[in-house]
């Protein structure tokens, strides 16, 4: 398993709208094993594969950060098939690293997709782990979560992260 650097705004494969996944083959499945490890190495509680660069249907997720050995979960060509309820949480992103707004998501979710075996899985969340798979299934059709917010909470952030990468590049 290897580390994978993350790609971060404005990267154009961040932008995309990421393929089907066609086959669950060993490329495939060394794919989401560099994703675990470089997620758990971020750290973060999620990542999808446009953020290490390839352009396909895939994400894992782990909002216990590596805490609960249950919570690791991986959606190949995952579909949110019902959203209910509205909520407005504070969120960031490992590419749009050191800035973080209040995002609205809905606050219920049904997520479809099929497991790393290639087993259709379906499953219903709250809370975080609903706002982490509306999180990265987003990130499968190039968005980003402050896309999500209003006009000037977009600004806001990117505003930010500019500004941050500013003084990251004079040290
Ligand atoms: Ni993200």
């Amino acid at each position: 398993m290897a580390v994978l650097p993350i790609r971060e705004y404005p990267e154009a494969v961040l932008r995309r709208k990421a393929d089907p996944v066609t086959a669950l083959d060993a490329e495939l499945q060394r794919l989401i094993d560099d994703m675990i490890e470089t997620m758990y190495a971020a750290p973060g509680i999620g990542l999808a594969a446009p953020q290490v660069g390839v352009p396909l249907q895939v994400f894992v997720v782990d909002v216990s950060g590596g805490k609960d050995p249950n919570a690791l979960m991986v959606f190949i060509n995952p579909q949110i098939v019902s959203a209910t309820g509205r909520v407005r949480e504070e969120e960031g992103c490992l590419s749009v690293p050191g800035v973080y707004g209040p995002t609205p998501r809905a606050a219920r979710v049904t997520l479809r997709g099929s497991n790393r075996a290639g087993e259709v899985v379906e499953v219903e969340a709250e809370g975080l782990l609903a706002r982490a798979f509306q999180h990265e299934v987003d990130h499968l059709h190039g968005r980003l979560f402050f896309d999500r917010m209003g006009l000037m909470g977009r600004d806001l952030i990117k505003r930010r992260f500019r500004r941050l990468k500013r003084q990251q590049e004079r040290r």
